[in-house]
């Protein structure tokens, strides 16, 4: 069984993957606009990456025969301008997420609700990967500091990301 608290959890998880698909949405025009198409493109890649996220939380609470409920999603103005700023927003809000995560599975734990667990330790793998490489691109945005030609091979680079 599934209990209330880990159904509303869960629900405001779905509700986080959706805000995130929207961060990085916004993050992706940002980028596109400023013609970071490489950088654009990796985000729009990570924007459909988060829906999975949302469709795979939404999923599990309708297979342990609980109903998701939507809520609004909110888009928060988006203050990062430059690429390094974005990356640094975009790691910033993987730890975010990572902790939301962690908070949910040790809830799952002490409700003794191994299914939801053993279903979030996916998630706990993920958002190590996650955190990883946002903040690579944190790191390689600090490195090219204001070099255009590094800058622009950077770009270039990220828009190579493969669609997972
Ligand atoms: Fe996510």
């Amino acid at each position: 069984m599934i209990s209330e608290k880990v159904v509303k959890a869960i629900n405001e998880q779905i509700n986080m993957e959706y805000a995130s698909a929207y961060i990085y949405l916004n993050m992706s025009i940002e980028m596109d606009d400023q013609a970071f198409r490489g950088y654009a493109k990796w985000l729009f890649a990570q924007y459909e990456e988060e829906l999975e996220h949302a469709e795979k939380f939404l999923g599990f609470l309708q297979t342990r025969g609980a109903v998701p409920v939507l809520k609004d999603i909110e888009v928060p103005a988006l203050e990062a301008k430059t690429p390094l700023d974005v990356a640094k927003a975009a790691y910033a809000h993987e730890m975010k997420v990572s902790a939301s995560i962690d908070r949910i599975a040790e809830l799952a734990s002490k409700e003794g609700d191994r299914a939801s667990n053993a279903f979030l330790m996916w998630f706990v793998n993920e958002q190590v990967e996650e955190e990883e490489s946002t903040r690579d691109i944190v790191d390689m945005f600090e490195f090219a500091g204001d070099d255009k030609a590094v800058l622009f091979e950077i770009d270039r680079r990220l828009g190579e990301r493969e669609e997972d």
